[in-house]
Formats: structure tokens, C-alpha cells, sequence
């Protein structure tokens, strides 16, 4: 054992779902609606100089959290999440995907919140134990899984506004289809101009709730106009293409090359991002990270220079674009159907995660 093994007690719910609520949730889970019979929950205490540990890590059922109503993360949102998915495979074997990149992650979004490093080791056991406690509630279907949300919040109740000494680390998990609901389809976007995401500066590049309760009200706007997602722009460069609310994008040019935002610190560097990168290069394409305006991308399609537009994200996977609705203005068609790099490049990369297509990268870890 290393200093940042630990020991997880194991406290299995005595009042997990039966076989036939699991099989009824199972047959249509949609996203983010059902949770499986246990949680996983590692507690942080630190001294008065912010020198702590992890300890009580444990397995015990799902349920409601105790929190002193004073809890830091009621008041000030200190707060941290990740996204991630479990893939079972044909041979029964349960796997997920660049959890490297989500532990790194997490960590460096608990810097920017002022919350404690959390050791890679304790992170992929937390996983671990609630994935194999639960494994008998991973989907199976085209393009489902059983998604991961690990998080991190100040529970010390505590109303002065300073790092809490004491925090959580947990992972519920919970089955998933697709994100929009339904089969794959091309999503209506909104541009919201009336708010930003993220500011220089301030948590764009974190996975912290904050950015995303930020991200409602625009979200509201996106749904009143008949929109799935919201798109932020960068007003003060230019109206530069950020992100959506809780993905990021990217565009086919009719070249064959790939071009997505460059990280610019106000937006999240997705998994799913860097990964599609990774194997637009494999195939030999350009991929650019760069600026693109909201100019660009209305001029693009208007002279069939951008032939696609896709969003990505861990939950999103990768669902094609349809029309974005700027006001009045609406750019791109009413029918535009999923385009041939999009699909080609989700199918790889659902092909790696379920193991239907080979790994190359090593990007799989077997839970
Ligand atoms: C994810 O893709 O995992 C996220 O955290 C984004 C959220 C919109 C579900």
C-alpha cells in the first residue's frame, strides 16, 4: 500500500432495487434520471494551515446526504464534478475511458475552487468499488452506458468565506442513453447573447456547478425558441465561438479538416474534445484549435465551406448540429441530417469505448 491507498468499509444496501425495477429503468434510462443502489464517499479534514488527508473511504447504499445546514457548498458553491461513463463488452468485462484525463481534471478544477488534490489512485478506486457493487446496472444498447458523475464539495459548516477544512469526494452513477433523449438526431442551437459562460479569469476552464447553473437562464431562452442547447460566445474577441452549455464543438470543413475553439481559460477542455482531436489526426485530417466567430460559422455554411458542425462532450458523446437560431436569423437548414464525418468519427469512438474497435491509444482502463 502507498500513503494514498486506502482502505474502502463496505456497507452494501439492504434495500437495493429488484431485478425488475432495474430491468424496467434498463429498458429506457434516458439521462440523468435513475441511480443505482450505492455511492461511494471519501471524507477530507484538514488543520488550521490547510494541511489534511483522506479517510472514511466507503461503499455504502444510495441515499440523501446529511449536511449541517451551514455547509460551505450550500453558500458558496464550493463545488467540483466529473463526467465520465463505464462500457461493459462483449466478453462481460467492465471498462471506462481516459480516466486519467478525469482525475487530472478534477484536480486541477479543486485548485482553481481551493479544494484539496485528490490522489489518481483513490479517484480509480472510488470507481472501482461502485462500478463492481453495481455492475449489474450497466446498459448495453447502441450508444449507452452507465455514466459516472464524481464530485467534490465543502461540507464544513463554516459561513466565513475561506477554503473549507472539511470536504467530500463522491461518485453516484447512473444508467444513460442519450443525453437529448430519443434516437440520434441533430440538435437545434441558440446563440445567447444576452449572457456569457465564463469570463477571463474566472472558472470557464473548471468542471465546477457554478458555470452551469450560469449556463440555465440562457438555457431557458435556447428551450423557449425550441432549441436543445445554448451557445456562448465570447463578446469582447469578436463574438468567437466558445461552447454550449454543457459541451463543446467543433466543425468539418468541406477540405476534410477539423477545427474546434482553442482553449482560451473560459472554456472546459472536454475529454471527448481532446480525444476527437487525437483521432481526427489518426485519420490523417487537420485539425486546428483555434478562434472561429460566430461570422465565420454563419459565412461558412452560407458558402458550404463548413459542411458539418458537431457538438462533443462525455455525456453528448457526439451529436451532430442542426440549425443555429441567432434572433431572427437562422443559419443552416430546417432538415439537415447527421453528416458523414460526425457519425463517422462518434462511431470510432463508441467503437473504442465498448471495444469494437481496436484502442490504440490505451485509452480504456479495465474496472
Ligand atoms: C458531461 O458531459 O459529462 C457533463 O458533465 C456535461 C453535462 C451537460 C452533463
Amino acid at each position: 500500500m502507498t500513503a494514498t491507498d486506502l482502505e474502502f468499509s463496505q456497507h452494501p444496501s439492504a434495500n437495493p432495487k429488484s431485478d425488475q425495477e432495474r430491468t424496467e429503468i434498463l429498458a429506457d434510462p434516458g439521462f440523468g434520471n435513475h441511480f443505482t443502489d450505492h455511492t461511494v464517499v471519501v471524507d477530507f479534514t484538514a488543520d488550521t494551515t490547510g494541511a489534511g488527508g483522506w479517510g472514511n473511504a466507503r461503499l455504502e447504499a444510495y441515499g440523501p446526504i446529511a449536511l449541517d445546514p451551514a455547509a460551505a457548498v450550500l453558500h458558496y458553491g464550493q463545488e467540483i464534478f466529473e463526467g465520465m461513463k463505464a462500457y461493459r463488452h462483449e466478453d462481460g468485462s467492465v471498462w471506462t475511458f481516459r480516466a486519467d484525463q478525469n482525475a487530472a481534471r478534477l484536480n486541477r478544477s479543486a485548485a482553481r475552487l481551493a479544494l484539496p488534490q485528490l490522489p489518481e489512485n483513490i479517484f480509480l478506486e472510488s470507481l472501482r468499488q461502485l462500478v463492481t457493487a453495481d455492475q449489474n446496472w450497466i446498459p448495453t444498447r447502441e450508444g449507452e452506458s452507465l455514466y459516472l458523475r464524481p464530485f467534490m464539495i465543502a461540507t464544513e459548516a463554516f459561513l466565513g468565506v475561506r477554503p473549507a477544512r472539511e470536504v467530500s469526494f463522491r461518485v453516484i452513477a447512473s444508467p444513460a442513453g442519450n443525453y437529448f433523449g430519443g434516437e440520434l438526431a441533430p440538435v437545434d442551437i441558440w446563440v445567447s447573447r444576452n449572457y456569457a459562460r465564463a469570463g477571463r479569469g474566472g472558472t470557464g476552464n473548471a468542471k465546477c456547478g457554478g458555470n452551469y447553473a450560469a449556463s440555465l437562464a440562457a438555457q431557458l431562452e435556447a428551450e423557449a425558441q425550441g432549441c436543445k442547447q445554448v451557445l456562448f460566445l465570447d463578446q469582447f474577441n469578436d463574438n468567437a465561438v466558445e461552447e454550449l452549455g454543457g459541451m463543446n464543438v467543433f466543425f468539418v470543413f468541406k477540405d476534410g479538416s477539423l477545427v474546434t475553439p482553442a482553449l482560451s481559460g473560459t472554456i472546459l477542455e472536454g475529454v471527448t474534445r481532446s480525444s476527437v482531436i487525437q483521432l481526427g489526426k489518426d485519420r490523417g485530417l487537420t485539425v486546428t484549435e483555434r478562434k472561429i466567430t460566430l461570422d465565420e460559422w454563419r459565412d461558412g455554411v452560407a458558402s458550404g465551406d463548413i459542411t458539418e458542425v458537431f457538438a462533443c462532450g462525455t455525456a453528448a458523446v457526439i451529436t451532430p448540429i442542426g440549425q443555429l437560431k441567432d434572433g431572427s436569423e437562422v443559419i443552416g437548414a430546417p432538415d439537415s441530417k447527421a453528416g458523414p464525418v460526425t457519425m463517422s468519427i462518434r462511431e470510432q469512438l463508441l467503437g473504442i469505448q465498448t471495444g469494437t474497435s481496436p484502442d490504440t491509444h490505451g485509452w480504456l482502463t479495465r474496472l
